[in-house]
């Protein structure tokens, strides 16, 4: 019930009033997007979290100019791995053993399948696989700020190379994908604040077959 409750009051806000999100607020935000599952865990995606007022306007000049970005509190860009690299995976798997404590065979198994594998990929199949599993991060974390009864708006309308250039992205392997600002609604500027959610009727979304 809590989670319909959430889902209900959340909205893609289009006008924020600028007003500061607490940071404890701001942590637990970002503290569950830490814990969303992704693919074998590899977490293949990293956060900014840009709350200077002069680095929002410039990033709102890359986001068709879309008010939010400036007019939020803290702007959180997903920047997704450009590629699956042995030297990541690697990573990934050397932290599971170190933090479980144990290494076992299956894993060891696994790990040399998949990096003799995945880096061998096309780029983009790797660039979109990782991609997904930010979506799946933004989807925690809207849940995760309307929690908090904080305002979001999960945003792809926006030129990634201009945000990368920004940010100087590329240099660290990354390439952004999404943008949600956290903040507080304008309900007089925002045009949504009172609309109904529309969705799809439930018979014609879920079919049960018992
Ligand atoms: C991946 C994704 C990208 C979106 N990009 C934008 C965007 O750039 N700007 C915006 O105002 N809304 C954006 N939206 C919001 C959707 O338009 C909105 O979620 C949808 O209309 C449903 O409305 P609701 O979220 O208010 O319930 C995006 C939503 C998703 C999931």
């Amino acid at each position: 019930m809590r989670v319909l409750e959430l889902m209900n009051w959340r909205y893609a806000t289009k006008a924020m009033n600028g007003n500061k999100v607490d940071d404890e607020k701001i942590n637990r935000i970002i503290e569950s997007i830490r814990l969303s599952p992704s693919s074998i865990g590899l977490q293949p995606y990293e956060l900014i979290v840009v709350s200077n007022p002069e680095l929002k306007k410039v990033l709102r000049t890359a986001g068709n100019n879309q008010s939010q970005i400036e007019d939020c509190s803290h702007l959180v860009v997903f920047a997704v791995w450009d590629q699956y690299t042995p030297e990541r995976i690697h990573a990934w798997f050397d932290l599971v053993n170190e933090v479980r404590g144990v290494k076992s065979e299956g894993w060891e198994r696994m790990r040399n399948g998949i990096v003799s594998s995945w880096p061998n990929r096309p780029q983009e199949q790797n660039f979109n696989h990782a991609s997904m599993q930010a979506y799946i991060a933004l989807g925690v974390g809207l849940i995760a700020a309307a929690d908090e009864r904080v305002d979001a708006t999960p945003m792809e309308g926006f030129n990634p190379s201009e945000v990368d250039r920004i940010l100087g992205l590329n240099e660290k392997g990354l390439r952004s994908v999404l943008l949600m600002p956290l903040g507080y609604r304008d309900e007089e500027k925002d045009y949504l604040s009172q609309a109904k959610k529309v969705r799809k009727a439930m018979v014609n979304f879920a079919k049960h077959i018992d």
